[in-house]
């Protein structure tokens, strides 16, 4: 027996059981919380009725022949009658679906244009993305801080607008950067620079991710958006500015670290660390995720990460170190000092 229309009812009930519950707010397209978003949002609404109403024009037509003209028990088995070619119907198939198109691409290409020709207002917060195999750098050039995977930004309010404005570059391979909430998908190309912008006006984190696939480890190249008040933000900016912590009981610790070759691809600002091919790793304990989002950022995730992240993030660039259990203790211990 023929087993599709069984298994195509199945996967319609659990798309639209996976769609309705939208678990991952990383595809929740549907719920701006930008300006850009909200332009891309309208273009969807509009793309998503034209479509719907196709739908309900074909479907019907097809349902009402269907049934009209089924084969009846009385029927005798002539053939009907046999039409052939209708000029009216030609040009009515023709016309409409051109006007249809032109439609949509005039107000695809109006969102676009008013989303990329805003005058940003010279107080935009500047914040380069930098996309590599697999995580995202974000350098704030004007405030001297560079983090990673956890972009914050400050809320933008009605009395006090904020803009922030992102450039992208890529260190390796095309990426695209993408936070469905806060503005439509934007390419990371190499050798050039894209730039985009955001105004959030609700606080919270929003999750992103790379939304080009760039290599083993695509999937797991995740962001998240921090969206705070501006005091919040200006208090964390202070805080990223400082070097990294000097406790004096870290001595040994410290010294255990920069005596590996750790150094070699990750910064700690005030030190001889200054790798920029990983992470920086100043302020790592301020960072809720390791991996670029992969696993929460607790004691034990970052002993198994230092310890072996291949386990944990297969074929991404931070090899097995081979540390002994004393060597991962002090790195663990250094590292978690890092506010
Ligand atoms: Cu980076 Cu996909």
């Amino acid at each position: 027996m023929n087993s599709f229309p069984r298994v195509a009812a199945l996967w319609c009930l659990i798309s639209v059981v996976a769609f309705g519950q939208s678990v991952h707010p990383v595809a929740n397209v549907f719920d701006p919380k930008a300006t850009p978003a909200d332009s891309v949002y309208s273009v969807s609404m509009l793309m998503l009725a034209i479509c719907a109403a196709i739908f309900l024009v074909v479907g019907g037509l097809l349902a009402f022949t269907i049934v009209r003209f089924r084969r009846r028990k009385l029927d005798d088995s002539r053939e009907p009658a046999q039409v052939y070619g209708s000029n009216r119907i030609e040009i009515a198939w023709t016309v409409i679906p051109v006007l249809i198109v032109l439609v949509l691409s005039m107000a695809t290409a109006r969102t676009v244009l008013e989303v990329q020709n805003k005058r940003m207002p010279a107080n935009a917060l500047k914040v380069t993305v930098v996309g590599h195999q697999w995580w995202w750098e974000f350098r704030y050039p004007d405030l001297g801080i560079v983090a990673a995977n956890e972009l914050h930004v400050p809320l933008s309010t009605v009395a006090k607008p904020a803009h922030t404005l992102l450039k992208l570059e890529s260190a390796d391979v095309a990426h695209s950067f993408w936070v469905p909430q806060l503005a439509g998908k934007t390419d990371v190309i190499p050798g050039i620079t894209n730039t985009m912008w955001i105004d959030p006006r609700q606080e919270g984190i929003f999750l992103g991710n790379c939304a080009e696939y760039c290599g083993t480890q695509h999937a797991n190249m995740l962001l998240r958006v921090i969206v705070e008040p501006p005091a919040d933000f200006e208090k964390w900016a202070a805080a990223q500015k400082l070097d990294a912590a000097l406790d004096p009981r870290m001595e040994s610790a410290r010294a255990t670290f920069l005596s590996l070759s750790c150094i070699n691809c990750h910064a700690v600002s005030g030190t001889p660390a200054t790798g920029t091919f990983g992470p920086d790793l100043s302020h790592l304990m301020s960072r809720s995720t390791l991996g670029s989002g992969v696993i929460p950022n607790t004691p034990e995730n970052l002993r198994s990460w230092v310890k072996d992240p291949q386990a944990i993030k297969r074929g991404n660039l931070m090899p097995n170190m081979q540390l002994n259990s004393r060597e991962l203790d002090e790195i663990v211990i250094y590292l978690s000092s890092l506010k």
